[in-house]
């Protein structure tokens, strides 16, 4: 951190407090300078296999011409004609029938989730769900009842409580654990009780399903999806976030939701690369997706690791968060660069590798990582 021997200020020491419980805790977190450079990260001029980025795709940098930089809020400084050609494409992209761009996923999930549930309505979320989902819900005003982690019975049983609206929300694809939810028995769930199916499918999103259209069409859905939110800075590769319904939700969401009104748009220049990708046939890297995931997942699970993920999202669960930190700094000490994820992102005692897989990655990318891990394997016996 910068330090200019500036004077620091008394009213504050309670902050001092506050992060060394955080370090006591092994929770305490810090910004590493590193410079990536796709299959690969550099930290201090060592190169290490990047295995934490939510580029799964990998397609490679597009070039497009900054000469627009709109910075202010769509209502007030008008509606560049660039935003309508993504969202429409965008709103075809999940057979819905119009979509609304949001600066991220994060802010997409603030301002879809508020502007549809208030006071009276049942929330019913899955207990895994990201933190921009449970922040939206306890902003909206709802009742808020979490569900245990994809049990339908659980589900079924909460959804009996009253609600003048009830809304069911979940991940696509949950962005900790890397298992699908179970969204074909949700959907039905959803459809016998009348409620609003949301699905926040950030990490399924452009990596599967036919065309990559997502976790819906991957379960053969999509029309029981009530409310679509994503993000683009995942599996495409670029910034902001999106929601996709039904006209008057769009157009609510642009009349009411605060995260989309009070804030400067994206500028005109992300807005043309995210529909630069759009149109770049993606199929071939989703296929090279597919193989590392196949290749990563097996590899490991030979090498005596419990993994029940069956998506790019592959967490190695390992509980105990000192461990897991010292797990981490071995890999990286060994060339594989993967974060150590802990509470509150995880629940406390649940600490884990997550590891990402991209279509970046060669097989000899690959079998180099599986070779660090089986030292990790034999020193920390996981
Ligand atoms: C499930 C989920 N939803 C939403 C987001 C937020 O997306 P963004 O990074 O575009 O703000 C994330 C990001 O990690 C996520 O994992």
């Amino acid at each position: 951190m910068t330090d200019f021997n500036l004077k620091v200020s008394n009213k504050l020491n309670f902050v001092d407090v506050e992060l060394e419980q955080i370090k006591e805790n092994n929770l305490y977190r810090k910004l590493r300078d590193v410079k990536v450079n796709n299959a690969y990260i550099t930290i201090k001029n060592k190169r290490l296999l990047n295995l934490c980025s939510n580029d799964y795709l990998g397609i490679p940098i597009t070039k497009i011409k900054i000469n627009q930089m709109q910075s202010s809020s769509r209502l007030v400084s008008g509606n560049d004609e660039i935003y309508k050609k993504l969202e429409d494409k965008l709103s075809k992209h999940k057979s819905k029938q119009a979509s609304l761009v949001y600066p991220t996923g994060y802010m997409a999930n603030l301002g879809v989730i508020t502007t549809i549930a208030k006071k009276g309505d049942l929330i019913l979320s899955d207990e895994l769900n990201h933190a921009s989902i449970i922040e939206s819900c306890r902003l909206s005003g709802a009742k808020i009842l979490v569900y245990k982690h994809n049990d339908i019975e659980d589900l079924t049983k909460k959804l009996n409580q009253h609600g003048k609206n009830k809304l069911i929300i979940t991940e696509g694809i949950f962005s900790m654990d890397g298992d699908f939810s179970k969204l074909k028995e949700i959907t039905d769930v959803s459809e016998r009780s009348n409620a609003i199916t949301v699905l926040d499918d950030a990490h399924g999103d452009f990596t599967v399903g036919t065309d990559g259209r997502g976790t819906p069409n991957h379960f053969n859905v999509t029309k029981k999806i009530d409310i679509y939110i994503s993000s683009l800075s995942k599996g495409l590769g670029s910034f902001g976030g999106y929601v996709s319904s039904q006209n008057n939700v769009i157009d609510l969401c642009i009349n009411k939701s605060k995260s989309f009104i009070y804030t400067s748009a994206l500028p005109s220049f992300l807005i043309q690369y995210s529909l630069n990708r759009m149109q770049i046939n993606r199929e071939k890297q989703r296929k090279k997706l597919a193989r590392n995931t196949s290749i990563l997942t097996n590899g490991l699970k030979q090498l005596g690791y419990q993994i029940n993920s069956k998506t790019h999202i592959i967490p190695i669960v390992i509980g105990n968060e000192k461990i897991a930190m010292d797990f981490g700094k071995f890999l990286l000490k060994k060339g594989v660069f993967a974060q150590p994820i802990r509470y509150p992102t995880v629940p406390k005692n649940k600490a884990r590798l997550r590891i990402s897989v991209t279509a970046w990655l060669s097989k000899k990318n690959i079998d180099d990582a599986l070779n660090i891990f089986e030292q990790a394997q034999k020193k920390f016996k996981i």
